[in-house]
């Protein structure tokens, strides 16, 4: 393992009714807030009229900035900005999904910064400081709701990056499975996919002597193999989306990656498909992450094998390590195409014509991932293979 230290301030408020809370937490943060949203899904469950009703009880002085898109765009991070700015907003509270919640940390971040937030999200310059904020998540899938990451993109110049500070982790997270109920069936199903690579991405990672964090990762993909064909037939049932809810943030705050290296190849050239071509982030992971893994097997076979015997229930007998590594990847496709996640670019009508441009996007920053590291031909070659 690695040295680490691990400090999550995130307050995990979780269950039934839960709402009320926003009555203990937001006082003390000033009575000045701005609340961002997407683009309708809370007019549609009820949330909104919930939250102004508690807003108003509280006596607070509301500003509101909705319309946050899917893939989150800096262009609405500069509304948000001169809206705190102008109307000096002392606390964000974010309700939606994981784009809401990215922008409001983007929002937050960039009121505080005397230059262009864009320098944050390109990490020329750090967040030294940020407006505190606060979530009502209705969406499983990102794990924003408990950790230090946004992901902002600018699609003028089809850019999409994650950027990260420790000033942007949500004072308090409100997490009700009853809020995630009507998430659509191909909503519900880019969640899990995109929970699953999280833990993908973490499980694949460098250090050697890390049995605890691998029992743990592999705990929550069984978990969520085991509840997400329940759900898509069952979409309204609330034990299955609490099971979701909290898998979604268990993959990503920070408990599953406690003195390792985390990969994060994947979620890179996703980060660029999604940049040029808007698509779903958990679309394009499901397309990606298994030719990632049949890229990058024979870096560690062992690990493979690991997976495919612990979570995919791959029968050795008779195997060499090296098929039942591939078994175990084949079985991941084939639980991501049974509950109706895409499996190739052509889903999305994406063909070749782009891929030099993807693989240019990917590297800008250099080399990417940890477990193996990858070039531009690697990535141009997975991404053929995901054509
Ligand atoms: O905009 P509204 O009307 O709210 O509709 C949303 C949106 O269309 C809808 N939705 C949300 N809650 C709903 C609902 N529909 C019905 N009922 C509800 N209760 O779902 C659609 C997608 O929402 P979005 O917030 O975009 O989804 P998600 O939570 O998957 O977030 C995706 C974004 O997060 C980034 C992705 O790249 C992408 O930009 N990520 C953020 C991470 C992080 N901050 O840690 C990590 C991830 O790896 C990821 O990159
Ligand atoms: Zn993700």
């Amino acid at each position: 393992m690695q040295n680490f230290v691990y400090h999550n301030p995130t307050k995990l408020i979780f269950g039934r009714d839960q709402l009320e809370h926003l009555k203990n937490e937001l006082p003390q943060y000033g009575n000045r807030i701005l609340f961002v949203y997407g683009c309708g899904s809370i007019k549609k469950i009820g949330l909104y009229d919930q939250v102004i009703g508690l807003l108003k009880e509280m006596n607070v002085h509301t500003f509101e900035l909705s319309g946050v898109e899917p893939n989150p765009r800096l262009t609405t991070v500069y509304k948000g900005i001169d809206i705190c700015k102008q109307n000096d907003i002392q606390f964000i509270l974010a309700v939606g999904g994981g784009s809401v919640i990215d922008c409001a940390k983007a929002i937050a971040a960039g009121t505080k910064y005397d230059g262009d937030v864009w320098d944050l999200v390109t990490k020329k310059k750090e967040a030294e400081d940020a407006l505190p904020i606060g979530v009502v998540l209705t969406l499983a899938a990102t794990g924003s709701e408990m950790n230090s990451n946004s992901v902002i993109t600018r699609w003028e110049t089809n850019e999409k990056y994650v950027w990260k500070s420790p000033h942007v982790y949500p004072k308090f997270s409100i997490l009700d499975p009853a809020y995630t109920i009507y998430v659509p069936k191909e909503q519900t199903v880019y969640g899990i996919v995109d929970m699953m690579s999280h833990v993908l991405e973490q499980y694949f990672h460098t250090p050697t002597n890390a049995p605890v964090q691998e029992r743990m990762c592999e705990a929550v993909l069984q978990t969520i193999i085991g509840t997400a064909p329940l759900l898509v037939e069952d979409l309204e049932n609330y034990d299955l989306r609490e099971t979701i809810l909290f898998a979604g943030t268990i993959a990503l705050n920070g408990t599953l990656s406690m003195g390792v290296q985390s990969d994060w190849g994947t979620h890179h050239i996703e980060h660029a498909l999604s940049a040029v071509y808007d698509i779903p982030h958990g679309g394009g992971l499901a397309i990606i992450q298994p030719n990632w893994m049949k890229y990058v097997v024979d870096e560690n076979v062992e690990k493979f094998k690991q997976l495919a015997i612990r979570v995919f229930d791959v029968d050795p007998t008779g195997k060499d390590e090296r098929e039942i590594a591939l078994e175990g990847i084949k079985k991941l496709r084939q639980f991501w195409t049974s509950i109706g996640a895409p499996e190739r670019l052509s889903d999305y009508q994406i063909d070749d014509s782009n891929l030099e441009l993807l693989a240019d996007k990917v590297m800008d920053g250099g080399e990417i991932g940890n477990f193996k590291k990858l070039n531009r031909d690697d990535v141009l070659e997975i991404l053929k293979m995901s054509l």
